[in-house]
């Protein structure tokens, strides 16, 4: 179901929540999958220990899907091996862990906001503000150094902006590639390194719990989950409060407002969206049997405005009650790095807010163009002028 507007789900979901919230469906190769459209279903199904992410079973979208090279990230992991993993990349992304980078975060949105001053206007938020925002934070994250920054953001923006074709694959293998390398440098450095990599090819590969394959697997993930769906928050949160002059001049008043608004900017924009599993084992639900092998497809989009958990849901509204959401997920593959998407998105709005005061679209709302096809809901570009 393609998403044309920048605010709206398909309109389908809301009649699906309405008359069918557990609807049998088919996809290409004629396997049964099942489209999950309430927020109560999605909770009790993604917690659920017989609903699992084995990609070898998982409900594919087309002939090509699930093609891939096969790799052991957190993305394709169920328990017992999901848990031992993952237990080793938490600390690297807890409140406290998170909180150390604000400095960091706050370097790069000023850094970029300075560029601001000496654009030809309009200007593209996208590619000035989003994509490196992003980019740069996964690299500090990551700990790549200095040096290789401009290498690492110019293969990341190919490898998003051009996606499926020739180019945009070999960014994609530059990027693993020098993540390779870097795996290997980390590995045998003497002094301690503050980055994710640094820290797993030390300790993760020096106590034997991971293999190089593993470190490079889950690094090449958190630039992939991390990427394209920040950069994607924070291009269609700055639209959508330019929409509402009203929230943005109540933001800019006060501060302590953002937190909140970030959570209803989640709810109300769910760029992540058609989260798939599969069924280990029959499961009765609300009155219907998932079968063992079925395909399960949540629409986290429709369980953001679903009005038994939001009332009127299709209004942005920056204080009402929005941490509910499940834009993040639910249940063990939840966003490991919700805290850092959260805090990128305060930092950024907060700075736009204060610095760009007079910003405004320099395109029609409807002129927009959406990324309707892709796995992250997002804006191709968004032109501003200040
Ligand atoms: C606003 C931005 C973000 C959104 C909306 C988002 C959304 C999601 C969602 C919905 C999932 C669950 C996928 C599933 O269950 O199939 C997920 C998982 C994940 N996300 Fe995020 N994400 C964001 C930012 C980030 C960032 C900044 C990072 C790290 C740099 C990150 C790293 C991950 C990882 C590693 C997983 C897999 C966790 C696991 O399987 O245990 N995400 N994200």
């Amino acid at each position: 179901m393609a998403r044309t507007c920048p605010f709206q789900p398909p309109g389908r979901y809301a009649e699906l929540r309405a008359t069918t919230p557990i609807a049998p469906a088919r996809v290409w190769d004629g396997s049964r999958t099942w489209l999950i459209t309430k927020q109560e279903h999605t909770r009790a199904l993604l917690a659920d220990s017989r609903v699992r992410i084995n990609p070898a079973r998982l409900p594919r979208l087309s002939p090509a899907d699930g093609e891939a090279e096969a790799t052991r990230s957190l993305l394709t992991l169920d328990a017992p091996d999901h848990g031992t993993l993952r237990r080793v990349f938490i600390p690297e992304f807890t409140v406290r862990r998170v909180r150390t980078m604000r400095p960091g975060v706050e370097r790069i949105v000023d850094g970029l906001l300075d560029r601001f001053g000496t654009l030809d206007r309009p200007a593209d938020l996208v590619a000035e503000l989003a994509l490196p925002m992003s980019t740069l934070v996964i690299c500090d994250l990551l700990g790549v150094p200095y040096e290789d920054h401009a290498f690492f953001q110019s293969r990341s923006e190919r490898a998003t902006r051009l996606m499926g074709d020739d180019e945009s694959v070999t960014a994609l293998l530059e990027l693993r590639d020098y993540l390779d390398r870097l795996i290997t440098t980390k590995s045998e450095a003497t002094t301690p390194d503050e980055g994710v990599i640094g820290t797993l090819a030390t300790q993760g590969l020096r106590t034997g719990g991971l293999t190089h394959a593993d470190v490079l697997d889950n690094a090449v993930l958190l630039l992939a989950a991390g990427h394209e769906t920040s950069a994607a928050m924070t291009a269609l949160s700055v639209l959508t409060l330019l929409q509402h002059p009203d929230a943005w001049q109540e933001l800019a008043e006060d501060p302590a407002l953002m937190p909140n608004a970030v959570e209803e900017l989640l709810r109300y924009l769910s760029v992540a969206d058609g989260l798939r599993r599969s069924a280990a084992a029959d499961i009765e639900l609300d009155g219907h049997t998932i079968r063992a092998g079925d395909g399960l497809i949540f629409l986290l989009a429709s369980g953001n405005r679903d009005e038994d958990v939001f009332p009127s849901p299709d209004a942005f509204d920056i204080h009402r009650p929005a941490r509910q959401h499940v834009a993040f997920g639910y249940g063990p593959h939840q966003c490991l790095g919700q805290n850092l998407a959260r805090l990128e998105l305060e930092v950024t709005l907060s700075a736009v807010l204060r610095r760009l005061p007079g910003l405004r679209l320099a395109a029609d709302v409807d002129a927009l163009r959406v990324k309707e096809d892709s796995a992250i809901f997002g804006l191709h570009e968004l032109p501003v002028t200040w």
